[in-house]
C-alpha cells in the first residue's frame, strides 16, 4: 500500500486521515508541531519554515524514498475580515494554508513516482471569496488545480478537496450556525470520503458534494454576489 505523509496530522481531519489510511494497510507518517499518535510514524515540523519542512523531508525520504500519498491538511482558522484580522494572522495564515502546501509538495516532490497522489485539503471558502482566510485558501486553490495539470504526464494524481463545515478543534463549527448547524459534519467522513475520492481517481471533490453549487454561482455571477452578499454585510 505504501508510504502516507499527512501533514496537520496531530489534530482534526489530518488524524481522522492518519487512521483511515493505517486501516488501509499505509504506513502513515504525520508532520506536525504537536504529537501525532494517530501516525505510524512522526516528525515535528513547521510548514510555514520552508527549513523546517526541508529537514523533516529529508529524514522521511532517508527512510521512505517513495511516497504513495503526500496530503497537505495543514491549516490555521482566521475569522474575520480583511480590517478586523491581526496583520501578523493574515501572514500566518497565507504561510501555512497556501505556502505551506507549495513548500512541502517541493520538498516531497523527489518522491513522487507514476501512481502516486497529492491531496490538497482546501475548502469551500477556497472557492467563495469571505476574508484573508478565503485568500489563502483560494491561492492554495490555484496551486493544487496547477498542480493536477503539471504532475499529469509524470503520472502523479492530484486530488483538490473542498470540505464545508467540519467539527475539529482549529475549526469550532457547531453552536455558531444557527439552523445550519445541522449541515456540519465530522472528521472520519471527511477522511473516508478523500480516500473513496482517491479510489475512483478524481481531481477535485466538495464534501459533502452539494456546496459545489455554490462555488459554481460565484464563479458564473461574481457581480451578483458581490451586491447580494454586500446588501447583507453588517456596518
Ligand atoms: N474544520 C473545517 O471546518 C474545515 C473546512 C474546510 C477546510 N478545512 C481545512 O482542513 C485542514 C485541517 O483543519 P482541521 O479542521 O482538521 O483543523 P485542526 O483540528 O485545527 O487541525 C489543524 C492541523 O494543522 C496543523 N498545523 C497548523 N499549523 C501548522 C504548521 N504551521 N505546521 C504544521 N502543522 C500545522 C495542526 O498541528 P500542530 O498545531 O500540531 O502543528 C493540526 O494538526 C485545514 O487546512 C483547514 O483549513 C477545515
Amino acid at each position: 500500500m505504501g508510504v502516507a505523509v499527512v501533514t496537520g496530522a496531530s489534530s482534526g481531519i489530518g488524524a481522522a486521515l492518519c487512521q483511515e489510511l493505517h486501516k488501509q494497510g499505509h504506513l502513515v507518517v504525520g508532520l506536525s508541531r504537536r504529537e501525532a499518535p494517530d501516525a505510524d510514524e512522526h516528525e515535528v515540523c513547521d510548514v510555514s519554515d520552508r527549513a523546517s519542512v526541508a529537514a523533516a523531508a529529508n529524514r522521511v525520504l532517508t527512510r521512505h524514498p517513495q511516497i504513495a500519498i503526500l496530503i497537505n491538511n495543514a491549516g490555521i482558522p482566521a475569522r474575520g475580515g480583511f480590517s478586523d484580522i491581526d496583520e501578523d494572522r493574515i501572514e500566518a495564515v497565507t504561510a501555512t494554508n497556501y505556502l505551506g502546501s507549495v513548500w512541502v509538495f517541493r520538498a516531497f516532490e523527489s518522491g513522487l513516482v507514476r501512481g502516486s497522489y497529492v491531496v490538497n485539503i482546501v475548502s469551500v471558502a477556497g472557492t467563495v471569496a469571505a476574508g484573508p482566510y478565503s485568500a489563502a485558501k483560494h491561492a492554495q486553490l490555484a496551486f493544487s488545480r496547477s498542480l493536477a495539470v503539471e504532475l499529469a504526464p509524470r503520472g502523479v494524481g492530484v486530488l483538490t478537496v473542498n470540505p464545508g463545515y467540519v467539527e475539529t478543534d482549529g475549526f469550532p463549527q457547531r453552536g455558531r450556525h444557527g439552523i445550519f448547524d445541522r449541515i456540519v459534519v465530522d472528521p472520519p467522513l471527511v477522511a473516508t470520503q478523500i480516500i473513496e475520492g482517491m479510489a475512483k481517481d478524481k481531481r477535485e471533490m466538495f464534501i459533502p458534494g452539494w456546496y459545489r453549487p455554490a462555488a459554481w454561482f460565484q464563479a458564473l455571477a461574481p457581480a451578483t454576489v458581490a451586491r447580494l452578499r454586500g446588501r447583507r454585510a453588517r456596518p
